[in-house]
């Protein structure tokens, strides 16, 4: 497939070939605002600069790879017989400079295409593109680099041709940079090989390295990526107003990158994951990298609205996603996460040995959540609100010791509790019309979910669950390898098309970040990858922390945020846990509209949304699925209101979060149909409501409205609003 690709593009490039030696390529977007030029300099080492409005917002930043030297070859016996162990070529590390231009092409596209769920009905693909072949003769060499150009910024990548002197190679470093025009506010969370579950932190570029090394958890087991190194997306204002995210997409086959910050000469360079061994990608040519992506606007607005995640990932390549479908859930959950009850059968924990348990011996703690009666009563609220499933966590055997194995494998994703009827409660599901969720909790240990990964579908697909959470807490076994690097990124998406052939849809916790990849692979309905709810029980997530989530983790891909906690004072549920969600009650509410996933939990208990019936009205009304999303304001850190049109309906949501401070938001209805009335339901803060002191103080009410409606809502500190619109 990638090598039809490079013939092709190599011999338009001798028809169409546009020899310009060290004179400036350029590029405009299709709208004209955006503008970049790339060039090799004396020393034969591209760079690129990206412009917007006549502004540089990326200065001349070197691109380039350094490449692995191979190991000599040693002698080594066997048999008494001497073998020579072959060095492989010697790569000559340098794939960065002594490079000319010896060819280059522009061609555009404009398409649409549609996504099999998302936050539009149609998604425009529409850029310029700009390929440049070059040569670097001391090691006679080629590199392909490939530009896009959009109205809203730059992507691009390397391309490595199949070619004499270049077939398989490992990478050292990727010395891909960005250059920075000044001292930017950015929104970061440390460079980690392990996780992204950190609280945002909001700086000025210069602080950051004085800042890093506070933001890493005291505790944590993570690693550290160095001192000034920064996880993507990375969302950055700069003095004059204007915003820029720097990501990637189509992470695949390919270790996942963070961002160092080079402060003497204000630019991040590429850091890329290391594996066991300290190497950063085994490749194989042909080979495309991933995307670096640019996306750049004059308001807040226009990088949420932005869809260059999407469109750099390749059409989808399920032929029937007819099975594939968004999912409203609640689950046995957030019970065991704030520590009411538990995902482990006993805790006679001397009753138990891995793999070896006899559970029918073993005394149950009483506490165990996921109970054939308590899954039956989930699944009776579902049916009854109209919930498409129900997710169950602790189901199988091995939680009482599985945290951290190295040596042995805890989990066989087969194997229930004894208190846990697999059949009895797939009868009950499907006789109701509820799905069920299954939980895969693969302990980080990924060789041995692969291996039982065909069983484990198997099982789900017997008994009826068509969707599985899944999640690699702890350390990746094997040992030293790291969440995201190249092996690691290739097993997630292997379990994902894996998934596919038994039509199950995967939303994988502890996952790398996503880099768009859902378009290609639409199973996979959602990830965590950032600080989701579950932190709210682990002592809160800042305020603002929603207000961030959409320039950041969300330029990826959705998130199984799991909102909709309405208790918000966790001692309620469990009185050793003193922790607060830190929100309001009807934020709650807003959250589904504002961070997009086609996945929704409805994650707080049947008995807390059967105190606030009302307002759990709208969770039960709000779609997945959207024609149409506008983004009616958005300040990072601050505020983000979004109002959707669902994909079968004439009807509008309305969702704002707000940080600690509140917002009044000045709401125009011009997003309406002309001609057309609507009756809106307005979920909003009641005038004293605060997250910390009054959160549950809200207010409901009906107003007839049309397109000229305008009106002010005020959110509370830490608070928001949330419309539904029913046309009439
Ligand atoms: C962490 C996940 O984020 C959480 O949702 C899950 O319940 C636990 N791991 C157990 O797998
Ligand atoms: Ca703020």
């Amino acid at each position: 497939m990638k090598k039809t690709f490079l013939f092709l593009a190599l011999s338009l490039l001798s028809v169409t070939a546009n020899a310009t030696g060290a004179d400036v390529l350029a590029l405009n977007s299709p709208d004209g605002r955006f503008k970049m030029q790339f060039n090799v300099n004396q020393q034969g080492r591209p760079f690129y600069s990206l412009q917007f409005d006549g502004k540089t917002v990326v200065d001349d930043s070197f691109l380039g790879l350094e490449l692995k030297k191979e190991v000599e070859g040693k002698q080594e016996t066997f048999d008494n017989s001497k073998y020579t162990i072959l060095a492989p070529i010697d790569h000559k590390p340098n794939f960065f400079s002594g490079f000319e231009i010896k060819n280059s092409l522009k061609s555009s596209k404009d398409e649409t295409w549609q996504p099999v769920w998302g936050e539009e009905t149609d998604i425009r693909n529409h850029y310029n593109e700009l390929q440049v072949e070059l040569y670097q003769k001391m090691n006679d060499r080629t590199l392909l680099m490939i530009f896009r150009l959009f109205d809203y910024g730059l992507a691009f990548r390397y391309f490595f041709p199949d070619q004499k002197n270049l077939t398989y190679f490992i990478i050292k470093e990727e010395k891909t940079e960005f250059a920075m025009t000044g001292d930017h506010t950015a929104w970061w969370i440390p460079g980690d090989f392990d996780t992204q579950e950190y609280a945002y932190t909001k700086s000025k570029l210069s602080d950051i390295r004085q800042l890093l090394p506070g933001a890493i958890k005291p505790n944590s087991s993570q690693t550290p990526a160095g001192p000034t190194c920064v996880q993507t997306a990375l969302m950055m204002k700069t003095d004059d107003g204007i915003y820029v995210n720097l990501h990637e997409a189509a992470c695949i086959d390919y270790p996942t990158m963070h961002l160092n910050y080079i402060e003497e000469q204000n630019k991040f360079v590429s850091l890329l994951t290391p594996d066991a061994m300290g190497d950063k990608g085994y490749i194989q040519t042909p080979f495309a990298t991933p995307w670096r992506t640019i996306i750049v606007g004059k308001s807040g607005t226009d990088i949420l609205a932005s869809r260059m995640t999407l469109n750099l990932n390749e059409p989808c390549k399920i032929e029937d996603t007819s099975w594939i479908k968004p999912v409203k859930y609640i689950g046995v959950w957030w019970d065991m996460i704030t520590g009411r009850s538990h995902w482990s059968y006993t805790n006679d924990f001397s009753s138990v040995k891995i793999g070896q348990t006899d559970y029918t011996k073993a005394k149950p703690s009483g506490k165990h959540a996921a109970n054939t009666e308590n899954v039956k009563r989930y699944i009776d609220f579902a049916a009854k609100h109209g919930f498409d499933a129900v997710l169950v966590e602790g189901w199988n055997q091995g939680w009482e010791d599985w945290f951290g194995h190295e040596k042995d494998f805890v989990f066989d994703f087969v194997s229930p509790y004894p208190d846990f009827d697999v059949k009895a409660v797939h009868e009950y599901a499907a006789s109701k019309g509820v799905k069920m969720i299954m939980h895969h909790e693969t302990s980080a240990s990924t060789r041995n979910y692969e291996r039982h990964l065909d069983k484990a579908y198997q099982f789900m697909v017997d008994n009826g669950y068509n969707a599985v959470k899944s999640g690699y807490v702890g350390n990746i076994v094997p040992h030293g390898e790291h969440h995201y690097s190249q092996w690691i990124n290739n097993h997630y998406l292997y379990c994902i098309t894996k998934a596919a052939d038994y039509h199950i849809m995967v939303n994988a916790h502890e996952a790398v970040r996503p880099t768009g990849l859902c378009r290609t692979y639409p199973n996979m309905i959602g990830n965590e990858s950032a600080c989701g709810t579950e932190y709210e029980a682990f002592g809160g997530n800042p305020v603002d922390h929603t207000t961030i989530l959409p320039f950041t983790r969300l330029i990826g891909g959705p998130m199984d945020y799991t909102p909709g906690i309405f208790e918000t004072d966790i001692s309620k549920m469990s009185p050793d846990n003193d922790s607060k969600v830190r929100t309001t009650l009807v934020r709650q509410l807003a959250l589904y509209v504002t961070m997009y996933s086609p996945l929704q939990m409805a994650a707080d208990i049947p008995e807390n949304y059967e105190r606030f019936m009302d307002a759990f009205q709208f969770i039960k009304d709000v779609p997945l699925d959207w024609q149409k999303s506008v983004y009616l304001e958005a300040e990072p850190g601050d505020y983000v209101t979004i109002a959707r049109k669902d994909k079968n309906s004439e009807n509008w949501f309305v969702g704002s979060t707000v940080d600690e401070n509140g917002h009044t938001t000045n709401l125009s209805f011009d997003f309406l149909d002309d001609n057309a009335k609507y009756e809106a339901t307005f979920y909003e803060d009641a005038a004293d409501a605060h997250w910390q002191t009054n959160p549950q103080a809200y207010k409901i009410y009906k107003k007839t409205i049309t397109k000229k409606t305008k009106m002010n809502i005020k959110s509370a500190p830490g608070g928001g609003f949330a419309i539904s619109i029913v046309k009439v």
